[in-house]
């Protein structure tokens, strides 16, 4: 009985460690943007109703309940693990934003990302070395990525946050963009 209570602790010790450190893995420890840091890039971003966001590993999906309730964006996590996917749809839910937000469980090195309006990426130089330049290909010219904390090498963002975490990049394709067309 009195090791009931050491045994729960232990084992929410290695479920907490195995959600933020296992990922490191497929491409990014978990670590929330903070939310003044989204609401800033998506004014960066100029985000209007009814287009479309991705969030590349979506974590407690804190990025899309932003974009689909202040900005009224539609939105797609994409998320590897299965107990954040789980947690964020029922913030999602909980919000009542299940109409205009999906998160799926899958790799985001595994997705066609053509009918995006916007990108969100906090991921590592690692992820973002296997994410660009294929990615870059697959967007519409009117597309906006947002990187936060890591940006892409080789790379020349349209406008860097003075804080120098928010990488806003808008692209005109058709154009050469820096080294990669
Ligand atoms: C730094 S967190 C960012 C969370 C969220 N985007 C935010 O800004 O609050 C990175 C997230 O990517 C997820 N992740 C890591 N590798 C992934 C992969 N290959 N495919 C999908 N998600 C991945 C992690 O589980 C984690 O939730």
């Amino acid at each position: 009985m009195s090791l009931v209570l050491p045994a729960i602790f232990l084992c929410l010790i290695a479920l907490a460690v195995l959600t933020i450190y296992m990922p490191v893995f497929f491409g990014a420890p978990w670590h929330p943007a903070p939310s003044s840091a989204i609401q800033y890039s998506l004014d960066l971003c100029e985000a209007k109703p009814g287009e479309i966001l991705y969030d590349l590993g979506s974590g407690d999906g804190r990025v899309l309940v932003t974009a689909a309730g202040r900005y009224g964006l539609r939105c797609v996590g994409i998320e590897i693990d299965p107990l954040k996917a789980w947690i964020s749809r029922f913030l999602v839910r909980r919000m009542g934003l299940e109409g205009q937000v999906d998160i799926l469980r899958r790799s985001v090195f595994d997705f066609d990302y053509a009918d995006a309006d916007i990108l969100f990426i906090y991921m590592s130089h690692q992820a973002l070395d296997r994410l660009f330049p294929e990615i870059l290909r697959q967007l519409k010219p009117t597309a906006r990525i947002i990187c936060y904390r890591f940006c892409p090498r080789r790379l020349e963002p349209t406008k860097v946050s003075d804080e120098k975490t928010i990488f806003f990049y808008r692209f005109n394709k058709g154009n050469r963009v820096n080294e990669y067309y």
